[in-house]
This record gives structure tokens, sequence and C-alpha cells, in this order.
């Protein structure tokens, strides 16, 4: 193929786009050469302003719509296009659903090395309102001192005031609104160039109850009277406030949580309803963005496990709050999960004993290390379950799982590329991909959660 010298490239030009990119941009290419477009969709015709051109690619920002692919569509929020946190929100949901699974097929061909059978993605049951962990940061206006919180405007540290966000439940903006007014009124500062006090706010909320924990995220290491008034003033004089918790953070980083968590008001944790079942969430525990989409993987799981197996042996590793776990027990002859967060183990504790589920063992401890000594003691499963971090697992813990693991993995990823990594890794030791199943857990984002089958040779 001919290729073109980025040189070559005029700043402005009109281009066709032909596919989305795995972090939502619309690509367009020239002669080989690949140009990246925010906000472009496939099937558009755009005009379009070239940035910083590199060897093989470029970015470009749109100017001009020439002409609308037929999936483009007015985003319903007026800050979607200053915020970036909802990328593809100018693109009609089912025309996302189609592109998120050609990026798996993308993902899979270009890592993986060929595709397996990918289904059609399973729709969020809400695309609006689902987001159920909410995370501003907060400052203060340099004259006036307003306490502002919101998103950072896309690619820059400034802060966007944000008063409404239509993916996250109404109620929170109002918690969020009464939190900001109130924090002035009680002599809090916000979060200004290494100074202030107050740096984030964060809301876990539930969608079973409507209730919310809400962690006030301090730079410093003490409680001020200040605070304390602020935390007491949310839980009395707002509604169906479960808790209300202080997170210590005077760390330089964008890390937004602290090790530390104190319960000021309240309980520490807020109910979700899984599977019929009533799990906690606390402040620092892993819990999925989307409530309803998280309950859609745990009853496709759990139906596709009693349709396969009779009373197996699962591993649940990765476990967080042991979701997995606890929606299988009662198909299971036996399950052994594995976490390294404590407080998501303790909750789990909880949950176990509340239900009587006397077919469970929890760990706490590196999942790599539990595996090692699960196999040193002779134990095998029929089925493990994997949901690892973004950054997928590694090879020493993908060789343990699959040698502790009689009949099926399970692989369970937010990261269709680290999740293709271990695919492969996976099918060289033998393994078959059965399929993968999609499920928009983050509807109008690039993001999207992968069930991956997987049979042990
Ligand atoms: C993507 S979450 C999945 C949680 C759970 N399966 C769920 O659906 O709610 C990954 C979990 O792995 C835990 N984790 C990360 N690294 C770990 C490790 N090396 N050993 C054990 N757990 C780990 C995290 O704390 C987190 O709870």
């Amino acid at each position: 193929m001919q290729t073109i010298n980025k040189k070559d490239i005029p700043q402005e030009l009109t281009v066709e786009v032909e596919k989305l990119s795995n972090l939502g941009y619309g690509i367009a290419k020239i002669d080989g050469y690949v140009i990246f477009i925010e906000g472009a969709c496939p099937g558009d015709t755009v005009k379009i302003r070239i940035g910083k051109k590199n060897k093989n690619y470029a970015n470009a920002k749109v100017l001009e719509v020439i002409k609308p692919s037929k999936a483009r569509i007015e985003p319903f929020c007026p800050m979607q296009k200053i915020c970036g946190a909802c990328q593809l929100q100018f693109i009609d949901y089912n025309a996302q659903l189609k592109l998120k699974k050609e990026i798996v097929e993308d993902t899979m061909r270009n890592i993986l090395g060929e595709i397996p059978e990918i289904r059609d993605v399973i729709p969020s049951p809400k695309i609006k309102e689902y987001r159920h962990k909410i995370q501003y940061p907060v400052s203060e206006t340099k004259d006036s001192k307003r306490i502002i919180a919101g998103y950072y405007k896309s690619g820059t540290h400034e802060l966007v005031n944000i008063k409404y966000c239509p993916i996250q439940p109404a109620y929170c903006d109002k918690i969020i609104e009464f939190i900001k007014e109130k924090a002035k009124e009680c002599g809090v500062t916000g979060y200004r160039e290494n100074s202030g006090e107050l740096r984030h706010i964060v809301i876990r909320t539930s969608e079973y109850n409507k209730k919310s924990l809400i962690v006030l995220v301090i730079n410093s290491d003490k409680i001020t009277e200040n605070i304390k008034s602020l935390a007491g003033r949310i839980y009395r004089e707002l509604e169906n406030i479960s808790g209300v918790a202080v997170n210590f953070n005077k760390k330089n980083t964008n890390v937004i949580l602290g090790d530390k968590t104190k319960i000021l008001e309240g309980e520490g944790f807020i109910e979700e309803k899984l599977c019929d079942k009533i799990f906690k969430v606390g402040a620092k525990t892993f819990f999925q963005v989307n409530p309803q989409s998280a309950d859609n993987i745990f009853r496709y799981v759990k139906e596709y496990i009693s349709q396969n197996f009779s009373k197996p042996k699962i591993l649940d590793a990765y476990a967080g709050i042991t979701a997995f776990g606890i929606c299988l027990s009662d198909i299971a002859e036996k399950v052994v999960s594995v976490e390294e967060v404590k407080e998501s183990v303790e909750l789990a504790q909880e949950v176990v004993k509340e239900n009587q589920i006397r077919n469970i063992e929890l760990n706490n401890m590196d999942a790599g290390r539990f595996f090692e000594e699960e196999l040193k003691s002779g134990e095998s499963f029929d089925i493990t379950i994997l949901d690892p971090p973004r950054k997928g697992c590694t090879k020493e813990s993908l060789d343990y799982a699959y040698n502790l693991t009689k009949k099926q993995i399970i692989y369970v990823s937010c990261n269709p590329a680290t999740l293709a990594r271990d695919l492969k890794y996976l099918k060289e030791k033998g393994c078959k991909i059965e399929y993968i199943q999609p499920f928009d857990m983050f509807p109008h984002t690039y993001h999207i959660e992968n069930a991956a089958i997987i049979n042990i040779n």
C-alpha cells in the first residue's frame, strides 16, 4: 500500500470516518496514515483540523460536520462536549452497542490474532441515571472562595463546576449542591494549589433503596470542627443518607481515596440488591458503577453455570464483595473466594452470615499467592471466575488458575486489550475460547465489559 508522508497531510482537510477506536475516537485514513478524530462518528464526513502529527498517526478535532452519519444525534447533556466523560453521547444508543462490539472484535483481531465468537452486546437496563459511584474533585474560586465541584475539562486541569449530570441519579445533583453550599457556611475550604481542606466528594448510592454514603476526602490527617459540622448537617438535613465518612488523603497524586477512612455519621456502607441477595458496599470497596448492568452479568453467569454444570466447585478470584461467589452459592457444591481488600472481605462475611450461607469460604489475600497455596495443597475447581482489575492477570496467576481449574474459566474483564492478551496466553496453553459475551456497563463511554467463556482442554 502507498504510504503518505506526514508532512504532506494538510492542517485542515475533509475526511470520511471509517471506524471507532478503542478510546472512542473516530478513525479516518489517508493512504494508510491514521487520523484519530475527537467527537467523530463512523459514517460522518467531517472537516477537521490536525493537531500534533506523529510518524504513523495524528490527532484531530472536528471543525464542521459536512455530512452526518445516520447514527449521529443531539447529546442529551448540554455539557457533553466540555466535560469529556460521555465521549459517545452524540451517537444513537443502538449504534453505540454495535460500535462497541466492533471495538471488541478489532481488539481481539489485533492482540489475540483471531476473532472468537463475540455475541451481541447486552444493553444496559438504564442509559440515564445509571452511574452509582460519583467522584467529584472539589476546589474554590479564587476571589469569592465559592466551593465548586465537577469534572475536569477534557485533557486539562480546569475544573468545570457541574450542577447537573444526567448519567447519575438526579438526587445526587442535589446532594452535591447541598455540600457545596453548606461547606462554605461551615467554614470548610476547597482544595486549591495543594492547600485547602476538601479535595473530593465521593458518593456511593444504592439502586436498591436509593440511600447514599457520602465520603468527604480531605487534604489533612485531622478532622476539624468545620468538617464535623458539615458531616452532621449532611446526615441530618438531607434525606436517605446512610452515612457520612471522612477519607484522609494528603498525597499529591491523582489517586482519589487515601488509605484511612473514618465514619463520622451513620453507617459506613450502602446496601445493593444483586441476584435477590442484599450486599454491602463500603467507601473503599470495589463495586461496579452500574448496579443493574452488574446484576445482568451475575445472573447471566449463574444461568450459564446452572445450564452446564451440576453442583460445581467454584473459585471466585478477584472477588471484591464476593458478588459472584455469593450469587452462585445456591447452585454450587462449594465456593471459595479470594480478594486482597480487607474491607470488601469483611462486608462479604457479614452478607454470608446474614444469609446463613454455609458452602462458602472467603480468603483475604493476594490472588496469586492464594492460587499457589491451593495448588500446593492439591485443591482443584470445576470453574474459576477471574475478574481482575483493568491491568488483567499476570502470566504466573494465569498459570496457577489454569492448573487449578478442571473445566472452565469465566474471565470477566472491563478492558478488552488485557482480556485479549490474557486469552492469547491461555490459548497457547491449550485452552479453547467458547465465546465472548459483552455487556454495556458504561453507556455513552467507550468502555465495555466482557465475559469470556474458556474451556480447559
Ligand atoms: C474488577 S474488580 C472485581 C470485583 C468483583 N468480582 C465484582 O464483580 O464486584 C477486581 C477486584 O480485584 C481485587 N484485586 C486486585 N488485585 C488483586 C490481587 N492481586 N489479589 C486479590 N485481589 C485483587 C480488587 O480489590 C477488586 O476488588
